[in-house]
C-alpha cells in the first residue's frame, strides 16, 4: 500500500490489518502508553474544503505519533493561485513525508500521487471518502466483533461517502443495501462493479434497503459544493429520512452511523440522533484512531 486514494486501492487484508493496528494504538492510547511511530516525520494536510474531524483528527494523529502536521490551506497555498498540483505534489515531496488533501476532483489526489514521491491520502473528493469509511468499518466491528455477513443499508444521496462505503463493505463480506432516489445513484464505476455481487442492492425504496440492517447509515443530502442545490435536493430527498419509523424495519438492535456533520430535520431526526449519539460519536473518534494506522502504515519506517 503505497497511497490512500480510494477504498478499492485496499484489500481485505490490508483493511483487517489497518484496523487490528487502528484497535491496538486504541488501546495504547487508553491507558497511556506512548506510541512515537513516526517520530520525525512530517505531514501537510491540503484543505480546498472546511473539515473540523478529519483536520483535527489527523493533526493530533500525528501528534500522539511523534510527528507534525501542517495546516495548508489552498487559500494560502499558490494551488490557490493556479500553481498546478503537478508542481505542489513535487514540490511538497521535497519537504514532507505525506500529504493528506480534501478537494473536490479525484483526478486532482491521483494527480499529487503520480507525480509526488510521497505517500497521499485522501481526505474527501467528491468521489470519495476512504478515510470515513475505515473508521466507520472500525466502529461497526466494535459493535458486532465481525464484519462478515453483516447488513449495512444507507440511505439518501449516491455520494462520496455511498461509493466508498459500497466499496469498502463488499470487500469485507458485508451485505449493503442502498436506496437512493433515481437521479441521485452512486457513482456508475462503483455500480458498473458491484452490480454482480449478490451481497449487493440498489433500490428507489428506503424501506427495502433497510429491512434486517444491522447498521442504517446516512450522510447529509447537500453535500460541500452541491450549496446552490440545497432546495431541488431537500425536495428530491423529502423521503429518505433515517426516523424511527423506518428503523423499525432494521433488525433490533440496529446501529446508527452517520459520517457527520448531521443535519437534524433533513436525513435524520433529533429523535434518532439523540437516541443513537453514543454510536456516531464512537464513530467520529474512531477517525482518529483510524488514521492513526494508516499513517504508520503509510509513513512508518517498520510496518
Ligand atoms: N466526517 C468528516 O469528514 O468530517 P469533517 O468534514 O468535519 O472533516
Ligand atoms: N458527503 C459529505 C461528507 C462530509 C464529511 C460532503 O462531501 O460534504
Amino acid at each position: 500500500m503505497k497511497h490512500l486514494l480510494k477504498m478499492a486501492d485496499l484489500s481485505k487484508e490490508e483493511i483487517e490489518s489497518i484496523l487490528d493496528l487502528a484497535d491496538q494504538l486504541k488501546y495504547e492510547k487508553k491507558n497511556h502508553i506512548p506510541h512515537p511511530l513516526l517520530a520525525g516525520k512530517t505531514l501537510g494536510m491540503i484543505f480546498q474544503k472546511s473539515s473540523t474531524r478529519t483536520r483535527v483528527s489527523f493533526e493530533v494523529g500525528m501528534y500522539q505519533l511523534g510527528g507534525h502536521a501542517l495546516f495548508l490551506s489552498s487559500n494560502d497555498l499558490q494551488i490557490g493561485r493556479g500553481e498546478p498540483v503537478q508542481d505542489t505534489a513535487r514540490v511538497l515531496s521535497r519537504y514532507l513525508d505525506g500529504i493528506m488533501i480534501r478537494t473536490f476532483a479525484q483526478k486532482e489526489v491521483e494527480d499529487l500521487a503520480a507525480y509526488g514521491s510521497i505517500p497521499v491520502i485522501n481526505g474527501l473528493t467528491d468521489y470519495a471518502h476512504p478515510c470515513q469509511v475505515l473508521a466507520d468499518l472500525l466502529t461497526i466491528r466494535e459493535k458486532y466483533a465481525a464484519l462478515e455477513g453483516l447488513k449495512l443499508c444507507y440511505i439518501g444521496d449516491g455520494n462520496n461517502m455511498a461509493n466508498s462505503l459500497i466499496v469498502g463493505c463488499l470487500t469485507m463480506g458485508m451485505k449493503v443495501a442502498v436506496a437512493t432516489p433515481k437521479d441521485y445513484q452512486p457513482d456508475p464505476a462503483v455500480l458498473e462493479e458491484a452490480k454482480g455481487n449478490p451481497n449487493f442492492l440498489l433500490t428507489d425504496s428506503p424501506m427495502e434497503a433497510v429491512k434486517d440492517a444491522d447498521v442504517v447509515y446516512t450522510d447529509t443530502w447537500a453535500s460541500m459544493g452541491q450549496e446552490k442545490e440545497k432546495e431541488e435536493r431537500m425536495k428530491a430527498f423529502a423521503g429518505f429520512q433515517v426516523n424511527e419509523e423506518l428503523l423499525k424495519a432494521a433488525k433490533p438492535g440496529a446501529i446508527v452511523q452517520h459520517c457527520l456533520p448531521a443535519y437534524r430535520g433533513q436525513e435524520i431526526t433529533e429523535e434518532v440522533f439523540e437516541a443513537h449519539a453514543d454510536e456516531l460519536f464512537d464513530e467520529a473518534e474512531n477517525r482518529l484512531h483510524v488514521q492513526k494506522a494508516v499513517l504508520v502504515k503509510l509513513l512508518g519506517d517498520q510496518q
